[in-house]
């Protein structure tokens, strides 16, 4: 059997990794500014978080939701604790598109509208709702056609309250940070206004954190920059550090219905012991702080460099050029040994592990200097 062969892939067979480094199969390191997507949070092959897993699956890897699982509870105490959210309740499931899913369903659930509002340049993954908000077109299949979705311009204000008015709008869905549209940081204002839209017309207003959240921006999530409460937060990526895990948080607004929601996997014992190490080595080793030291040391040194624009906040950093960055970034990876991440043809995107230092920064500036 051959693999559908959906991904255009770099001739690189990684093979380990440890910390913001990992290594191709014949021995060759790379500094990892890309984070496989984001997804690695604590750093590859903590030790923590490897002692973790390994434990909990030789004692239990996995049984279903109809019993009591106490990792759950133990996660979603933590998560509450860390987050600043601890009056929300946690929902678990297995990856980003499905959080949206659930969380554009909860609101319509709620409210019994049936149209969404999104933006512009959005992504929010590929299932069939959350396929369906996302503003790429060709990812839409004729079977994702269904959903009413209105997509208007990031920082619209006026745009976004005419909407609203219309009283069928049931969520507003929108990223912390924009990050396949290039790393788009919406305005401060703009948030406030929007939660304060949202409130007025009884809109569920959904953040989602799934690439900015658990610290990537130097916040555990960017819209905490705004002093905003979103009525459901989706979180997934760096949640269990490349174990396949997402999560929503939920506003106590919303009561909980038996059958309304559910899933196989989501909240496995195995996913819960690996969130709850994660949750323990941003604490202890203060990764949400590191990201925005080290993000703003970045974002410093690059802005003296000829990019046309250098935008983001944190460790969630988009670099765009004039021209189509193919070059460069080829340049990077085979010849300077960096991985990063791109965002349409002009715009490079770091996302690197949370615990990437400043002296990782320094060396890959200096990496970066000689591909421009
Ligand atoms: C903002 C955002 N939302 C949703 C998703 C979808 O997540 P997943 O690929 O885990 O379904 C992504 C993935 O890149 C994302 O960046």
């Amino acid at each position: 059997m051959n693999l559908f062969d959906v991904y255009p892939l770099f001739d690189i067979n990684i093979v380990k990794g440890k910390g913001c480094h990992v290594w191709d199969d014949k021995g060759q390191e790379y500094l990892d500014l890309y984070g496989g997507h984001a997804v690695i949070s604590v750093g590859h092959a903590h030790p923590k978080y490897v002692k973790a897993i390994s434990e909990q699956v030789a004692q239990l890897g996995f049984y279903s939701n109809s019993v009591i699982n106490m990792l759950q509870r133990q996660l979603a105490a933590k998560l509450g604790k860390v987050s600043g959210y601890d009056d929300y309740f946690l929902f678990l499931i297995n990856s980003g598109a499905e959080a949206n899913e659930n969380a554009l369903k909860l609101a319509s659930f709620y409210n019994n509208r049936r149209r969404v509002l999104s933006f512009k340049k959005s992504f929010h993954g590929r299932t069939s709702a959350a396929v369906r908000v996302t503003d790429i077109p060709k990812y839409v299949a004729p079977v994702n056609e269904g959903l009413s979705v209105t997509f208007v311009d990031l920082n619209d204000i006026k745009a976004v309250r005419e909407e609203l008015a219309k009283g069928d709008v049931s969520s507003v869905i929108i990223e912390g940070i924009q990050g396949i549209g290039g790393i788009q940081v919406p305005n401060d204002q703009f948030m406030r206004d929007l939660r304060e839209a949202c409130t007025e017309t009884n809109t569920v207003l959904i953040l989602d954190e799934i690439q900015s959240g658990y610290g990537r921006s130097g916040k555990f999530f960017a819209h905490q920059y705004a002093g905003i409460k979103p009525d459901i937060i989706t979180v997934a990526k760096g949640i269990c550090n490349g174990f396949p895990m997402a999560g929503l948080l939920i506003s106590p607004i919303f009561t909980p219905v038996y059958g309304q929601l559910g899933t196989t996997f989501g909240g496995n014992h195995l996913a819960c012991a690996g969130a709850i190490s994660v949750l323990e080595i941003i604490e202890e080793e203060k990764l949400v702080e590191n990201a925005a030291k080290v993000g703003a040391f970045l974002l410093e040194e690059l802005k003296k460099l000829p990019i046309k624009e250098v935008r983001g906040r944190g460790l969630m950093i988009g670099l765009e050029f004039d021209q189509p960055i193919k070059e460069i970034r080829t340049k990077l990876l085979f010849e300077q040994k960096v991985f990063t991440g791109v965002a349409g043809t002009n715009t490079i995107r770091l996302l690197p592990p949370l615990c990437l230092t400043i002296d990782d920064a320094k060396e890959f500036i200096k990496r970066f200097k000689a591909c421009l």
